[in-house]
């Protein structure tokens, strides 16, 4: 039987772990049919082989993602080779090691400020996403690309409309559609402003690349466009995943954390599968042949939990030509909130017991809701 993917959220890693080893055919929510790859060599190896594209138009099955306008499909997750290239090269300096050392400061400068204005919450109960795992990676990513603060709620509410789409759904759809339509609208008009005024930021050398003809219109958008959502929806649910499971088993010190950092931050990780890929040919693996244009889904849960892996690097940023870009900014915002906010509250609990924690329905991202605290008085 053909097993459909995406369990609670409590669950997901026992699910992800169930595949190991295999290769297998699965369906999503709403029937379609992918195959799910979890072993370690296995995803270690297909995330970086070219036999594998994630441009939709390898996709033989009509693949029934989003149907994203130009303004936003032209980035870099829907993209091989020099195409890909191209643009990556454009969007690599800002993360050299030498931007984010200078970056450290901004992060640790924002981050200040967050915890002062949480800290005029003490003793009351609080969003944590809301109040702190939100804030610092949007006003950082924000910062870094150009991008004002008010729109930043509008930037969450539409990730998560993104992530939670669920092609069975109506409501769902409906949602997706205006996430998209404003998204194309605020995006185009931000780059319009920065074109006519243009700042100390990403996004202005950006532009300055698309005048010279290095990107396109669409390109410059869709380029804009996932770093921003890309960043803040994963660095806002790496915080608010790590904070829940700290609270959970009473807190951590900051000689506990530089120790334990690495393992902790794997399982919290907002992934569970890399960016969907398409087979460009008839691929063997693991003694099965997955058809030309089959969708194909890695499982990184899967892999870093199986024991062949053996101490082997976490694949939770990637692996080859679309390694994560911000892995570096995530360990930055993840240092200057986690156990800052355990050595500031140290005495703050969970709201609502573990087990009842809300998460997000989808089987694309791990995240919760809301995650309710009782800050120290
Ligand atoms: C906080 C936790 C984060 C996690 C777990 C994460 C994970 C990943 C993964 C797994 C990929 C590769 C996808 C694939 O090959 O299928 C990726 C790519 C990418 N990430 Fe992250 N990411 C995080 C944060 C960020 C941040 C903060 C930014 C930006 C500031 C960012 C920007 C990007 C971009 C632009 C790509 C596409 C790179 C390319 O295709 O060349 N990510 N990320």
């Amino acid at each position: 039987m053909v097993r459909t993917i995406g369990t609670t959220a409590q669950r997901r890693w026992e699910e992800h772990a169930s595949w190991r080893g295999a290769v297998q055919l699965a369906e999503l929510p709403g029937g379609q049919q992918v195959w799910v790859i979890s072993g370690y060599n296995e995803v270690t190896a297909l995330l970086a082989d070219e036999r594998l594209s994630l441009d939709k138009r390898h996709s033989g099955g009509g693949y029934a993602g989003f149907a994203l306008p130009p303004a936003l499909d032209r980035n870099l997750l829907n993209m091989d080779g020099d195409e890909h290239g191209r643009i990556r090269r454009l969007a690599v300096p800002a993360f050299s090691r030498r931007s984010t050392e200078s970056l450290e400061l901004v992060v640790r400068r924002i981050a200040d400020e967050t915890f002062a204005a949480l800290a005029e919450s003490a003793g009351e109960t609080v969003d944590l996403l809301d109040r702190l795992c939100v804030p610092v990676p949007a006003l950082v990513i924000g910062d870094l690309l150009g991008v004002p603060a008010d729109l930043h709620p509008g930037l969450r509410d539409a990730a998560t409309a993104m992530v939670t789409f669920d092609a069975a759904s109506k409501e769902s759809g409906r949602r997706l559609g205006s996430a998209i339509g404003w998204l194309t609208t605020t995006f185009t008009a931000l780059i319009d402003a920065k074109r006519a005024e243009a700042g100390d930021d990403l996004l202005s050398g950006w532009i300055r690349a698309a005048d010279d003809e290095t990107l396109t219109g669409d390109e410059l958008v869709s380029l804009a466009f996932l770093m921003m959502l890309a960043g803040l929806e994963n660095a806002v649910h790496l915080c608010g995943n790590l904070i829940a499971a700290l609270l959970g088993s009473g807190g951590i010190t900051a000689t506990d954390w530089a120790a334990r950092r690495r393992d902790l931050m794997e399982r919290a990780n907002p992934l569970p599968f890399a960016i969907r890929r398409f087979a460009v040919t008839d691929l063997t693996v693991g003694g099965h042949t997955i058809p030309r244009g089959d969708t194909v889904l890695l499982s990184v849960f899967g892999a870093d939990s199986d024991p062949a892996r053996a101490g082997r690097p976490s694949l939770m940023f990637g692996r080859g030509p679309h390694y994560c870009l911000g892995a570096r900014t995530a360990d930055l915002i993840v240092d200057a909130v986690v156990p800052e906010f355990f050595a500031r509250h140290p005495r703050a609990r969970l709201a609502v017991p573990p087990a009842e924690s809300a998460y997000r329905n989808s089987w694309r991202a791990h995240g919760l809701v809301a995650l309710p605290v009782v800050l120290d008085a």
